[in-house]
């Protein structure tokens, strides 16, 4: 296994006493696996991202990844999150390059750019490598974002809800490219999400959490083959299998 939660317990202290947010919650990840983590807001989704990234470390368990316990952030992990975050005084090219400056300072500034080019000619932004952030879409700023999380060969993707905030079109555009993305690039993916359709769409499994404190209600395997099209999202099979989704979140919700 790639990734490895064990045994993981979280609380945090808060003025009105300690909110346990996960409740011995283990999972595995497959190198290569795309993942889908569902369940329902404030039960602890985020801070499993941090526990993964290694931004937090758990109260009781641990994190393995290749074996290894994770204690500190790591330069393996790329992420995205709900809010792109570009810097605006830099234009795309150089936002996309912004983790190398930190983790390949000795690359050259020709190949930072190359390995940016590349990526940004994946999502279809080929052409506004020039472009300020404040000339962007919402769907064109989380496909800069990507890009950026993607520069430096991360191993494990982290996306915590990215698309969140997008139109439903947009969405699927950039459904369309998360696939292409990691056709291309050989990464380990965990996503977070609350849209049951996304996580069908680009999961291999999907992991359904329970309440807080969250631990793991129930997994399944997408039964959608590996090249997927929007028109599987309209499927009786596609629509069955969010309703069981849907059942478990529910179940999960009331304990
Ligand atoms: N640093 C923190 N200090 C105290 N409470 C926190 C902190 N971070 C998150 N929480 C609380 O932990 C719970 C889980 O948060 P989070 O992981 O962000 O949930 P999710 O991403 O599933 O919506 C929430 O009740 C939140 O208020
Ligand atoms: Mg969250």
């Amino acid at each position: 296994m790639h990734i490895e939660s064990k045994n993981i317990f979280h609380d945090f202290s808060t003025e009105s006493g300690d909110l346990p947010v996960l409740r011995d919650l283990s999972f595995s990840v497959a190198k290569g696996a795309f993942i889908a983590l569902v369940g329902p807001s404030g039960c602890g989704k985020s801070t499993i991202t941090k526990l993964l990234s290694g931004l937090l470390q758990p109260k009781k368990g641990e994190v393995l990844i290749s074996g290894e316990k994770v204690i500190n952030p790591r330069s393996s992990i790329g992420m995205a999150f709900q809010n792109p975050v570009l810097l605006e005084w830099r234009n795309v090219l150089d936002n996309i390059t912004l983790p190398l400056e930190i983790v390949a300072k000795s690359s050259s500034v020709g190949k930072r750019k190359a390995r940016a080019r590349e990526l940004l000619k994946l999502v279809g932004l080929t052409e506004f490598e020039t472009s300020k952030p404040s000339e962007l879409s919402g769907g064109m700023k989380q496909r800069v974002s990507l890009c950026r999380s993607l520069v430096h060969k991360p191993e494990l993707l982290i996306l915590d809800e990215p698309f969140g905030a997008l139109d439903a079109f947009t969405k699927e555009d950039l459904w369309q490219t998360m696939h292409q993305l990691k056709r291309e690039e050989n990464f380990t993916c965990i996503l977070i999400t609350h849209d049951l359709r996304e996580a069908v769409f680009l999961a291999d499994e999907i992991i359904v959490l329970t309440g807080r404190p969250a631990k793991v209600q129930y997994k399944l395997e997408v039964a959608l083959g590996k090249h997927r099209k929007i028109e599987d999202l309209y499927s009786t099979k596609t629509a069955k299998t969010i309703a069981m989704l849907r059942k478990q979140i529910e179940i999960g919700q009331a304990r």
